[in-house]
Parts: C-alpha cells; structure tokens; sequence
C-alpha cells in the first residue's frame, strides 16, 4: 500500500454494506430511459429549497411522455402540508401530487424513484424491524421500484435519528450533496441531453 494509506479492512460476513454513490449525468441518464417516475420530497427539499429545479426537471420528462407523480406522506418535512404548500409554490400540477395511500401500491411498477431529501419516510425499519423506534410507522414503499436515488448531503440522519437500510438496499444509489445544487446539475445535463437528440435528428422538427 502507498505510505500513508491504511490497507483495505477484510470483510467480514455481516458486515454492514456501503451506499453506493451515483453521478448527476448518471441520474439524468436513468432518468431519460424511464417510463415512470416517482419524486418522494423530504424535509431536505425544503431545507434546499430544490423545488422549483425539481418542477423544470419534470417538466422535461413530462414533454418525453414520462408519467412522473410525486408521493406525498402525511409527516414529510415539518409541517403539515409542508411538502404541498412548496410544490404549489413551484406550481407543480395538482394532479401528479399524490397522498400516501393513493400511490404506495405503484413504486413496485416505477422504473425510478427520486427520493429527495426524504428519509424516515421511506425507512423500511419501520415494517421490517420491530425493534426500531418508528416500527408501525406508515412508510413509503420506494425500494419496490426497479431504481431509487437518495439525494441528501451526507451520512445525517432524519428527525427521527435512526439508520435507513433503504440507502443499502441493491436498488438504491446515493446522490450526494445539496439537493437544490444536484437538480440544479441534473436539469443542465438533461437540457443537454435534448440539445444533443435535437442535432442528431433535425428532421423530426418542425418546419421552418
Ligand atoms: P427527515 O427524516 O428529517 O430527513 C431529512 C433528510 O434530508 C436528512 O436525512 C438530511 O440528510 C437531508 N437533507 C437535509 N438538508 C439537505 C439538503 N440541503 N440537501 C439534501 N438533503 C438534505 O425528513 P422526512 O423524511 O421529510 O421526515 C420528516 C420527519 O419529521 C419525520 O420523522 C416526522 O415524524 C418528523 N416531523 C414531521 C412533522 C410534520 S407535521 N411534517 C412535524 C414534526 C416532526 P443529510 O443531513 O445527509 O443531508
């Protein structure tokens, strides 16, 4: 090993799994090749104040035909309604604002779920350990879907302060750092990504 840098530690059999981290462009990429989407926002959106990216990120998807809703559970964020009160100010369409109840049984139909700055909403503890301090708490079920990216900034824990095995399970990817700054860069690279098909097939545009 170079001086200086520990050799890797041998795993051991249980030994916690890592997060797995994903790039913006990635994110894009998966994006662009999905069917459905599902935005879960978190107390973390508002913090960022990531709404208004995340309504053009979405906009964009809607003109490519992606069905994209958001899932709204009833304690996200801080305040009751917190989540709705931000996507209507970023005029979000009501009609892809989705409460708990009314969308929980599709994340297992959904090619990607964007779980955005959200975490003990989506914590699976709550139905798989008993012992878990929000055990029986209503959660949204988004390691149903074929992919999940977390966005949050680091390794901080909710308001409840407890692990999440969501950010290990094999579908999830962690999108790290300020969630407003990565929207911001998934929007860019998006555009881009339309720029780019919009060279390449000039004949499908509209006529002069
Ligand atoms: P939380 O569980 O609080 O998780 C928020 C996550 O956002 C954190 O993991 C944090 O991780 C991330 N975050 C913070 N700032 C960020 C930023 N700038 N960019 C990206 N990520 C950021 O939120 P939740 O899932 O919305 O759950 C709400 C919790 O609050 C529940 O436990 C609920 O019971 C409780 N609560 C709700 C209410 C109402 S009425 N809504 C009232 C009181 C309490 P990092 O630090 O790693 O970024």
């Amino acid at each position: 090993a170079a001086e200086g840098v520990a050799p890797p530690k041998p795993v051991a059999a249980g030994d916690a799994k890592e997060p797995v981290a994903i790039s913006v462009d990635e994110v894009a990429a998966l994006l662009r090749a999905s069917k459905s989407v599902i935005i879960v926002p978190g107390y973390g959106m508002a913090v960022a104040q990531a709404q208004h990216p995340t309504r053009a990120i979405v906009d964009i998807l809607r003109r490519h035909g992606t069905q994209v809703r958001f899932a709204i559970h009833p304690v996200a964020g801080r305040l009751p309604g917190h989540m709705n009160v931000l996507l209507a100010e970023a005029n979000v369409p009501y009609d892809i604002v989705l409460e708990m109840d009314e969308i929980n049984q599709d994340f297992a139909s959904t090619d990607a779920v964007l779980v955005l700055g959200a975490n003990d909403i989506v914590n699976p503890s709550a139905l798989e350990d008993p012992s878990s301090p929000i055990a029986g708490m209503p959660v949204l079920r988004a390691w149903d879907a074929k992919n999940v990216v977390v966005f949050k900034r680091g390794k901080g824990a909710g308001y409840a302060g407890i692990d999440n095995p969501l950010f290990v399970k094999p579908v999830t990817k962690m999108c790290y750092g300020d969630a407003k700054k990565s929207v911001d860069a998934i929007l860019r690279a998006l555009e881009a990504l339309d720029e780019e098909g919009a060279k390449r097939a000039p004949e499908i545009r509209a006529p002069v």
